[in-house]
């Protein structure tokens, strides 16, 4: 497993999201206060980008711009139809101001 650095924690908007490549994994980056959850960025619907979805800081979950589908940012799991497969998710853990993401 490697660890790569996905940028500084001050980088990312609160509350949004953020498309960045991580050695060649498309991913979508999302910070919640100090805490940050990385999926794949790519609906497990269709294929469409999860960075466009809205994020619900309270349920810590973010919604696919498409159709609506609902995924939790813990875990990947998908709450809501159409969607009815998770998307991957990665470990994210924020060290001296910076994020770390252990890719697979
Ligand atoms: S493409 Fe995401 S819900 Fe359909």
């Amino acid at each position: 497993m490697s660890v790569v650095d996905a940028g500084a924690l001050d980088d990312f908007a609160n509350g949004g999201t953020q498309q960045v490549t991580l050695d060649g994994h498309v991913v979508v980056v999302v910070r919640i206060g100090d805490d940050v959850y990385v999926l794949d960025d790519r609906c497990s619907h269709e294929d469409f980008s999860l960075a466009r979805g809205e994020v619900d800081e309270e349920s810590c979950t973010i919604e696919c711009a498409r159709h609506g589908a609902q995924f939790s940012l813990v875990d990947g799991a998908a709450l809501t139809l159409p969607a009815t497969h998770p998307v991957r998710h990665y470990e994210a853990v924020v060290r001296d101001g910076r994020v770390e993401v252990s890719l697979a």
